[in-house]
């Protein structure tokens, strides 16, 4: 894709991923992603944000279709991740005497991550940068998602360019406004992208909304995915309801099964949430990716956990799971547990014990049954998924 406006004289200059498997070579890229970065032309000209490495050329072109390379007088960085940052060597030999603009820790990785000297300026919280015609304003927003990460605000058009802020998973299939993108098929991957990425964070993101509270808004330019203009509080919504972590009414049953005890189950619990009338998603954990369980458990309150007992304890795709929870530090869900054991057990135990220390809400009955369900344990199974739907629509009432 090529350069397109968002105003006039301020462009979108970025590209689509949609080779990458793997971003951050962990998280899978089933819808690709964007690497959003911005032109501002005015009197000065000022790139926000470069992309990943591989799509460095592809990025110069987008803007020698505006303006030559040369006359770029600043390298604004929000944010040091190589998805962001991977073109700066480039567009330093093409304009050398562009200015590298990003906090005191930014100047830091750019030493550290390309060896870059000179040439690189640190902004103060607050500070103003006039272009011409227009002018910036850098605020600094630790954490969302590096320590060194700022947001850049343009005044007289009101657009934030957000950094990963704001940003999603999913390339951007042919316009770049939320206005012209079906929202539906996006809004699964934002908070995938949201929970397994800026997840560990929310409360940096939770600052950084209180922060820029008092800012107009017209349109938010974030580091992936979709540019706000028509709805810029929807996304803002967003992100403020996921790092609170309050969770929709709603249930998801995550099980794993080797040979079919554990899974026959959570068939029996599924339905129970149903009669219980709570929304439900069933997913395998053996089958799922674990960014896509973290992302459905982020979004609803109710969480239920099914494993079998394997090597003395949790079954391996849940153990991962929760290990994932754990660090993404995902809080506030109201929990059940169920599980299969051959003899001794002791994935029940072991996922109990998980939950007590993410103070998770555990829900009566915990299901534990030897080998094959009985009738009376299926019947528990049921009582289960109706107790925990009642709890999730009494917490959220
Ligand atoms: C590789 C393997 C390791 C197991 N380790 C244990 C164990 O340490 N303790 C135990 O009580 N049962 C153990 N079991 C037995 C299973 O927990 C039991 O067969 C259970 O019913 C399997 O449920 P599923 O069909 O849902 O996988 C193990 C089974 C397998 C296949
Ligand atoms: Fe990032
Ligand atoms: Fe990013």
């Amino acid at each position: 894709m090529s350069a397109i406006e968002l105003v006039k004289g301020v462009f979108w200059v970025g590209v689509n991923d949609r080779t990458t498997e793997l971003f951050e070579s962990v998280w899978p890229l089933p819808q690709g992603v964007s690497y959003n970065s911005y032109l501002i032309v005015d009197e000065k000209v000022a790139l926000i944000d470069t992309v990943k490495g591989p799509f460095a050329l592809e990025l110069v072109e987008n803007i020698e279709e505006i303006i030559e390379p040369a006359k770029l007088d600043y390298l604004i960085v929000n944010h040091m991740e190589p998805d962001h940052s991977g073109a700066l060597p480039l567009l330093r030999r093409l304009a050398p005497r562009a200015r590298i603009l990003g906090t005191e820790k930014a100047g830091g990785l750019v030493r550290a991550l390309y060896h870059l000297e000179g040439g690189f300026e640190p902004v103060r919280d607050g500070q103003r940068l006039s272009l011409g015609r227009w002018s910036l304003i850098f605020y600094e927003t630790p954490f969302v998602h590096w320590p060194e990460t700022m947001m850049t605000y343009l005044t007289e058009e009101k657009i934030l360019f957000s950094g990963d802020a704001f940003g999603g998973f999913g390339a951007l299939d042919g316009g770049i406004f939320d206005d012209q993108l079906d929202l539906s098929r996006y809004e699964p991957e934002i908070l995938r992208y949201f929970s397994n990425i800026v997840g560990m964070y929310t409360n940096p993101v939770q600052r950084a909304i209180q922060k820029l509270k008092a800012l107009e808004i017209e349109m938010i330019a974030p580091a992936h995915g979709p540019v706000w203009r028509k709805e810029p509080e929807r996304v803002v919504g967003l992100y403020d309801r996921w790092s609170r972590m309050e969770g929709e009414p709603g249930v998801v049953l995550i099980y794993g099964s080797m040979y079919g005890e554990t899974e026959l189950m959570a068939e029996q619990v599924a339905r129970g949430v149903i009669a219980g009338g709570a929304p439900l998603r069933v997913l395998d954990a053996s089958r799922t990716h674990l960014s896509f369980l973290l992302a459905e458990a982020w979004r609803y309150r109710g969480l239920i956990l099914g494993a079998p007992t394997y090597d003395g304890g949790i079954f391996i795709p849940m153990e991962q799971f929760l290990r994932l929870a754990q660090r993404k530090r995902l809080q506030r869900r109201v929990v059940g547990l169920f599980g299969s054991f051959g003899w001794s057990g002791g994935a029940v135990k072991a996922m109990k014990s998980v939950i007590e220390e993410l103070g998770w809400e555990l829900v009566e009955p915990v299901v534990e049954f030897n080998g094959r369900p009985t009738r009376e344990e299926l019947e528990q199974g049921l009582a289960l998924g109706r107790a925990l739907a009642e709890r999730v629509r009494k917490a959220l009432e």
